[in-house]
């Protein structure tokens, strides 16, 4: 398989991811809306949806099977597995037999007899990543999943992993506000797909309610355990983010997809729309920037960015928060 390139229209660039369709993790959500929105994703033409075991206690994955129906088979479903709840708590599990567990569950959750992508959900500490993907390998010669990937890989991990196996997906964070350019060379250097997920820091460069950070996240809000929700030099750079947007006349989704989506390292992004309008608003941002993506010109891309967004907002998008956060913080822990 070959890492795709230089995509251009919005249902090409985009996913639409299902963690927060779920119902469980971001505040009140109408899972009427839901499904309206992943039938409005497969309407616009996306073909591929991403969703986890690990999302709404396997609810989204429930979801996004109802909302395809028949139309299962005319898409793309990415699935992950090495994160396992007990209770509210949750633990890694990438070791083979708990790979194996929760692509089953996954399979029968999502009413498919195959996935088209599994992905190790985060590397196990506990587990060395080469037996993790020994077990996604062997998954794909048994027919389960037709293609494997991985997330959140440091670009030392995945320099080493895929110089051997090129061309696979990775899944990794990247935003205005969390630019691990690094992992992004790395997985073009190593020839993966580099599918990016969180263009919104969930929400946070979405919507200015959310730069008042942990003050308006409820008490069962998933963002709880995202530090840049309770990092002040964070908000403050959002909050000012959305003022800028506002005085300029530009929505703050079109600003902050569009630098991601003209970053050039880019092949994907995986979105985490919640509802039809927001969905619809981000394919808008996609089709403003698609003919340049993938662009390997930097010149040419940032001419594309200065005619969408005022100088003052492009420079403070040029100078982020100087906080950092570790990359390989554990799933459920601070
Ligand atoms: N592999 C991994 O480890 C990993 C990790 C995280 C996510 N993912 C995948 O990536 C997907 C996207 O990540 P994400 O959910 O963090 O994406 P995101 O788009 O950064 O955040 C989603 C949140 O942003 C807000 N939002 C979305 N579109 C908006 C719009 N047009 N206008 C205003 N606000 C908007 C909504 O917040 P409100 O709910 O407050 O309205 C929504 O809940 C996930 O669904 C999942 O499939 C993968």
């Amino acid at each position: 398989m070959q890492a795709l390139q230089s995509p251009k229209t919005p249902s090409q660039l985009l996913w639409l991811g299902t963690w927060s369709l779920g119902g469980e993790g971001f505040g009140p959500t109408d899972l009427g809306e839901s499904l309206a929105t992943i039938q409005m994703a497969l309407e616009m033409g996306i073909k591929w949806f991403d969703t986890a075991g690990f999302y709404a206690h396997g609810r989204s994955e429930e979801l996004l099977a109802k909302a395809l129906g028949r139309a299962r088979k005319q898409v793309a479903i990415s699935s992950k597995g090495g994160l396992v709840w007990h209770g509210r708590r949750v633990f890694h599990d990438g070791s083979p037999s708990g790979l194996e567990k929760a692509l089953l569950q996954s399979l029968r959750r999502l009413r498919t007899d195959y996935l088209d992508l599994f992905s190790l959900h985060w590397p196990d500490p506990h587990v060395p990543l080469e037996e993790s993907v020994g077990a996604l390998e062997r998954f794909k010669e048994r027919g389960l999943i037709l293609e494997w990937g991985v997330c959140n890989l440091s670009p030392v991990q995945l320099s080493s992993l895929f110089q051997a196996r090129p061309g696979t997906y990775h899944q990794v964070q990247f935003n205005l506000l969390h630019r691990d350019r690094a992992v992004l060379e790395a997985g073009r250097s190593s020839g993966c797909t580099n599918t990016v997920y969180s263009p919104l820091a969930q929400g946070l460069l979405g919507a200015p309610r959310l730069s008042k950070g942990m003050a308006v996240l409820g008490k069962k809000d998933a963002r709880r355990r995202n530090p840049l929700f309770r990092d002040p030099a964070v908000l403050d750079w959002a909050r000012r983010f959305h003022a800028l947007c506002k005085d300029s006349g530009v929505s703050p989704v079109a600003a902050a997809y569009s630098w991601v989506l003209l970053d050039g390292r880019v092949d994907r992004v995986i979105s985490g729309a919640k509802t039809r309008s927001q969905l619809g608003e981000v394919l808008r941002a996609a089709e403003a920037v698609g003919r340049l993506c993938g662009e390997r010109d930097s010149s040419r891309r940032a001419k594309a960015l200065a005619a969408l967004l005022s100088p003052e907002l492009i420079k403070h998008m040029e100078t982020p928060p100087c906080s950092t956060w570790p990359l390989t913080r554990q799933p459920g822990k601070d």
